[in-house]
């Protein structure tokens, strides 16, 4: 099993969760971040962390939409390690619920790294 990254994260991109990844199974896009399924060994820590509750494990029926999402752009966008500069405007996206429109498939620009 793995923990999923949902659209909660979508244009807040906090990156606290990357902070305390064991093993480093994070990648960016532009406007979130996804887990390889294949890496993350299940431990939760990042659940806990994450500001907006959007990571939830696999089986949390709120993940249907995003297994997906984050098994195919976890090959496609760069691996994070470390958490970069956090969008300016994340606070105010934080308490909108439907962000869903707002998906970018983009990797994260470079110019995001800190
Ligand atoms: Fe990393 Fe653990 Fe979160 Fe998996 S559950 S992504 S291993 S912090
Ligand atoms: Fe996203 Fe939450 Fe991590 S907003 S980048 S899943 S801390």
């Amino acid at each position: 099993m793995a923990y999923v990254v949902t659209e909660a994260c979508i244009k807040c991109k906090y990156m606290d969760c990357i902070q305390v990844c064991p093993v480093e199974c994070f990648y960016e896009g532009e406007n979130m971040v996804v887990i390889n399924p294949n890496e993350c060994i299940d431990c939760s820590a990042c659940e806990l962390e994450c500001p907006v509750q959007a990571i939830v494990p696999e089986k949390d029926p709120r993940s249907a939409d995003w297994r997906d999402i984050n098994r195919t752009h976890s090959r496609e966008w760069p691996n994070i390690a470390y958490k970069g500069i956090v969008p300016a405007d994340a606070d105010e996206w934080r308490q909108i619920t439907s962000k869903r429109q707002f998906f970018s498939p983009h990797p994260a620009p470079i110019s995001n790294k800190i």
